[in-house]
Parts: structure tokens; sequence; C-alpha cells
């Protein structure tokens, strides 16, 4: 199956999210959640953990505990999907009815730059916003320059620095986007 590579612009009918049998499709790719009951739970989770540790150092990474990470209450992860290769992932919590947290989001290195982090990053506040959550915030790296433009581009501002969040000598941005009361 060939892929239409070019970018996807916000008009595109298929770079909008449906929730449709939890699967949208954007970017070239199909976004799908993953549930407890999906039959290819054990081989997702596999292949995201192998991304996690190709991706993210020791001290930011999920990989021994994703599995954990998952089984937490209030807990989604969706997955961006091109011809059945898990190619990135996002996944959000919503911890209270107050807010709710972007806790991962990465792509695979050489299939950056078309479009996937934009639409996971849409999906998982598309996500959060179903539970009516006012803010969305997330910690991020500040050496992580592609990552910020991305958070930015969707609204997300600078709240504060935090010293030493991911180890002594790695700090984070904590970054949030508001959305007014409705
Ligand atoms: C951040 C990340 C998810 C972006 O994924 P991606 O699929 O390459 O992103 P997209 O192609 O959808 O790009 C969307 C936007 O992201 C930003 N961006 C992505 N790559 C960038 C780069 N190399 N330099 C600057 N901005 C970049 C831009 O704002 C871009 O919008 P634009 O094309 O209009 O300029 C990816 O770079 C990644 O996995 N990085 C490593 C993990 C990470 O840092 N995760 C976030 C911290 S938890």
């Amino acid at each position: 199956m060939t892929h239409d590579r070019r970018k996807p612009s916000r008009q595109d009918s298929n770079f909008r999210i449906s929730n449709r049998a939890n699967r949208s499709m954007s970017s070239g790719g199909v976004i799908v959640d993953l549930h407890r009951n999906s039959t290819n739970w054990a081989k997702v989770v596999d292949d995201i953990v192998k991304l996690e540790r190709k991706i993210f150092p020791k001290h930011e990474s999920l990989a021994r505990s994703f599995d954990e990470e998952l089984g937490k209450k209030n807990t989604g992860l969706i997955y961006m999907d091109v011809d059945g290769e898990v190619v990135g992932y996002a996944m959000y919590s919503w911890p209270s009815s107050m807010y709710a947290c972007v806790t991962k989001l990465a792509v695979k290195e050489n299939c950056r730059r078309q479009g996937h982090g934009e639409a996971l990053l849409k999906a998982a506040i598309q996500k959060c916003r179903t539970r009516n959550v006012h803010r969305i915030s997330l910690h991020v790296d500040p050496l992580r320059s592609p990552a910020i433009s991305l958070y930015k581009k969707f609204g997300f501002q600078v709240d504060n620095l935090i010293e030493g969040y991911y180890s002594s000598d790695r700090n984070a941005y904590r970054m949030y986007l508001d959305f007014d009361a409705d």
C-alpha cells in the first residue's frame, strides 16, 4: 500500500480525529486506542517499549514500567499505525476532573517530520478534552526543542522550570494549555 507522505493540513478531512471504532486516519497512518482487551496488546506494548528504549535516556524512559503505567487508573494510550507498524505513541492521564496530563509523546526517528507527532498530540488533546478538564499539562526537557515547538504550536505555554526533575542534572519545563470554561 502506498501512502501520501505530504504533511497533513488542518483542512484535510483525514486529519480530523474521529472516535469511530477508536481509530482515526491521519498523516498516512491510523491512530488507534490501545485497550487491555485489544488482541494485539502484548505486541503493541512490546513495540512501544522498544521505541521507548531507543528514543529516551534511562532517566526519561518508561520502558521498565510501561505495563505498570498503563495499568494506572485514568490513563490512556494511543499509537500511530502505519502498515501494521507502530511508528509513534502518546500517553495521557486525567488524575482529576480538574486537569489532564500528556505523559508521553514520541515518534520513531526515521518517521519524523511527516505529521505523526502533531496528529498524535491533537488526538491526545481531544481525548483529554472528553474528560471535560480545563487544563492539560506536561513536562518536557528544555533541550527537546522539536517537542517544545510542537507544544507551542498547539498553544502550550511554559509555566516554570523545574530543576532536577528528571535527574540531578536534567531539568524540565512544565507547560500547560488552558481551555475556556464553556
Ligand atoms: C517531538 C516529536 C514527537 C515530533 O514528532 P514529528 O512527527 O516529527 O512531528 P511533526 O512532523 O508532526 O511536526 C509538527 C511540529 O513539531 C515541531 N517540530 C517537529 N520536528 C521539529 C524539528 N526538528 N525542529 C523544530 N520543530 C520541529 C514543529 O512545530 C512542527 O510543525 P511545522 O512542521 O509546522 O514546523 C519527535 O521529534 C520525537 O519523538 N522526539 C523525541 C521524543 C520527544 O522529545 N518527545 C517529547 C517529550 S516527552
